[in-house]
């Protein structure tokens, strides 16, 4: 029996990333394999990207291997026409179509750079959405943005948990001290301020000042506007951090950067790819610690804890147990465990 290592469902209710925009154009299909099922995206002759099943209603072909013509799917298989709606327009050999003849079809958007789903167990609309960190008016003295993409075997309400986690940037993050972390819960919002000190190799004694305003949107998504006090110069940074369910066991997370030019755009450049890859690194330490870690619950939800003690908190770690209770309501199960 595998074992079950987190009391919740893998796949709460939130807008995740599932492609770059760049990944999509007209005339491909994209096959792609997120909260346990198989996927296809592909653009519409307007540019609209639409996500579905990848599995053909009729008897099930992968319609990874089919084409676009238009704005609709044909299945490799008998040649059935899906429109963008997921709706079966066309069998080619029969006049009557069967109303069940409809691809399972997601709400998608499309925002600083990515392709969003807002993935719901209970086929549910969403009546949130991301709002984007791009389209200001200095947009011009950005940076593109810079990504890297890893797989983790963890839960995404783990990785999320690492932000009001404030202690385990002193051990694993180089902060000189616990950073200072003010925040408000707003909806499906957790947003805020944390400001810190850290070591970073070759940066001055005592530590770079960092001030970030952070906000979370869902689980899927956390935006963040950085700035870093370095030597009387300020670098602003923006990062998006995204986590996808793949399946029970794996989660798909990214970290994109990009750096505000001080006037010279080919400086900015450098300074982001030399930060960017820092950012990278930085992340990396807490992915050994999330593989390998149980999910203790909170000593009130002690029946879903699978036998283990629940956790232990201290004095100052209160924002944890905020951001589980936020986190539930992303379940649709009552009973979620978190
Ligand atoms: S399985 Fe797709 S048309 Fe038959
Ligand atoms: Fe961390």
């Amino acid at each position: 029996m595998p074992v079950v290592r987190f009391p919740m469902q893998p796949y709460p209710t939130s807008w995740y990333r599932v492609a770059d925009s760049t990944d999509l154009v007209h005339g491909q299909i994209r096959r792609m394999h997120y909260f346990g099922r198989d996927l296809i995206a592909y653009r519409t002759l307007a540019g609209e990207v639409r996500v579905a099943d990848a599995h053909c209603p009729h008897l099930g072909a992968d319609l990874g291997p089919g084409r676009i013509e238009g704005d609709e799917v044909v299945c490799p298989f008998h040649g059935w026409r899906f429109d963008a709606t997921g709706s079966c327009v066309e069998i080619p050999y029969a006049k009557k179509i069967p109303g069940e003849a409809k691809l399972r079809s997601y709400q998608v958007a499309e925002f600083d750079g990515v392709v969003a789903v807002y993935y719901d167990e209970l086929e549910r609309n969403p009546d949130w959405s991301v709002p984007p960190m791009t389209g200001g008016e200095d947009e011009r003295q950005w940076t593109p943005f810079a990504r890297k993409v890893w797989q983790i075997r963890t839960h995404v309400q783990d990785i999320v948990e690492n932000g009001p986690d404030v202690a385990h940037q002193v051990v694993v993050h180089n902060a000189v001290d616990i950073p200072e972390m003010e925040y408000e819960i707003d909806g499906v919002t957790i947003a805020g301020t944390m400001i810190g000190k850290y070591d970073f190799p070759g940066g001055p004694a005592g530590g770079v000042r960092v001030v970030g305003h952070f906000s979370n949107i869902g689980l899927g998504i956390t935006n963040i506007r950085l700035t870093d006090h370095l030597d009387g110069v300020e670098i602003s940074r923006q990062l998006q951090l995204c986590r996808t369910p793949i399946d029970g066991i794996l989660v798909e997370a990214s970290i994109a950067q990009r750096t505000k030019s001080l006037g010279d755009i080919g400086m900015a450049d450098a300074m982001n790819e030399k930060i960017v890859q820092a950012t990278w690194e930085d992340f990396e330490k807490d992915i050994p610690i999330w593989e390998n870690k149980i999910y203790r619950s909170l000593p009130s939800r002690t029946e879903f804890n699978r036998g283990e003690k629940p956790a232990v908190l201290c004095q100052g770690e209160g924002a944890i147990v905020k951001f589980r209770n936020w986190s539930r309501q992303f379940y649709t199960d009552a009973e979620c465990g978190v």
